[in-house]
């Protein structure tokens, strides 16, 4: 079976571009490469020793996507394409509107007509309210976003469970990813993020590599052991993993169902830095600052749905995830154009 992937030269896409060749799904990419690189599906390749197809546009282009579904007989579609960065999202949130929702509704809308509905979303663990208590479970409450960027997910999550409400043909998966880390064990596809990094593992890498002077800890005095921010860090190629047993659910049932990809184990980002230093005997200076505004003391998951119905777990350490963050970053030092 073919599965098209949108966003497929990202980060999160990449890893699972390279799983499901590995599952002998056959993989067709649609990614503009906004925030991306080519040379990361030409690695992928590499590492699989097998072909994938790759067109360079944007999902919004509605004569592109039926070229590609003309031109491809496609089981399955995995919607990664979309744009993430929170504080962008505030700065230009129409940017965000348009790319975010107009691509999942001319995806879809293609899909309908062509008849072929299954599609599983990237969904976050960001569309919970803060006011949840911890593991989150698929039912926990959601809403009362705090950027754009999270307004898209909870926004997206509504149209797709509407039309699989309305039509009981299709079959929708929303994936609620944790915090993603970590890379391929080989090093050669990893996560390269633009500019100064937003989140904690790349800023990390960074540090320990000499870009950048020192991490800022962002605030000492939440509610948690050691009164940093805890969060349920995932690697990533567990989560690629996730997304090949929702293509094996997802083609079997029809219906809307959620999912949290996370490993139900939350680690303070002192921990972070303890353990990064630890497995990989570097250097990292780093200083305590204000809080960032914006965040919460505690998130981590309930992934027992995930572990149930899809069969899916999460097996990597946390060791796991510093030392392949480390191996990307140490190996690829300015990433992919290094
Ligand atoms: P990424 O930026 O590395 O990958 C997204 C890809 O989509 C990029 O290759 C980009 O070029 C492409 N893209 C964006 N808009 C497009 C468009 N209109 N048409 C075609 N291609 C387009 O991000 P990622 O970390 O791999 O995230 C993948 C998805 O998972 C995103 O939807 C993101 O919001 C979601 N997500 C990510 C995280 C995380 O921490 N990384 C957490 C939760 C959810
Ligand atoms: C952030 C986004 C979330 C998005 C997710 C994945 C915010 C408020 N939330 O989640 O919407 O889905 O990324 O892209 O931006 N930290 C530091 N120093 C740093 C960076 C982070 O101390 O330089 C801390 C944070 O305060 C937090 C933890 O590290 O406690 C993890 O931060 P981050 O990696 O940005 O992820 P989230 O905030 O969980």
């Amino acid at each position: 079976m073919n599965v098209l992937v949108t966003g497929g030269a990202g980060y999160i896409g990449s890893h699972t571009c390279l799983e499901l060749l590995n599952e002998g799904y056959g993989v067709i990419v649609i990614d503009n490469l906004c925030n991306s690189n080519p040379k990361s599906l030409d690695r992928v390749q590499s590492l699989t020793g097998k072909t994938l197809k790759f067109y360079e546009g944007d999902v919004r282009d509605e004569a592109l996507l039926r070229r590609i579904f003309a031109e491809n007989e496609i089981g399955c579609v995995i919607h990664f394409a979309g744009l993430k960065a929170v504080g962008e999202s505030v700065a230009i949130p129409w940017k965000y509107y348009d790319n975010n929702l107009n691509s999942t509704l001319v995806l879809t809308k293609v899909m309908a007509d062509v008849g072929m509905k299954n599609i599983i979303f990237s969904s976050s663990a960001t569309v919970y309210t803060a006011d949840n208590e911890m593991p989150l479970q698929e039912s926990s409450r959601t809403g009362n976003c705090t950027n754009p960027y999270g307004w898209t997910k909870y926004m997206t999550e509504q149209i797709l469970s509407g039309m699989a409400n309305a039509d009981k043909d299709w079959g929708i998966v929303l994936l609620r990813y944790f915090n993603p880390i970590g890379a391929h064990e080989s090093g050669l596809i990893g996560e390269d993020p633009r500019g100064i990094p937003n989140n904690l593992m790349p800023y990390i890498t960074q540090v320990a590599i000499g870009r950048r002077e020192k991490l800022s800890v962002f605030g000492n005095d939440y509610d948690t052991p050691d009164g940093t921010g805890v969060r349920d860090y995932i690697h990533v190629v567990d989560l690629a993993r996730g997304h090949v047993a929702a293509v094996k659910y997802v083609t079997a049932n029809a219906g809307c169902e959620v999912f949290n990809l996370g490993t139900g184990t939350g680690y303070s980002v002192l921990d972070m830095v303890n353990a990064f230093r630890t497995v990989n005997n570097v250097a990292l200076p780093y200083q305590i600052v204000e809080r960032r505004p914006g965040d919460i003391a505690t998130c981590y998951a309930d992934p027992a749905k995930s572990a149930e119905v899809l069969g899916w777990k999460a097996t990597h350490t946390l060791e796991d995830m510093c030392r392949d963050s480390w191996n990307w970053q140490s190996k690829n030092p300015m990433g992919y154009d290094s």
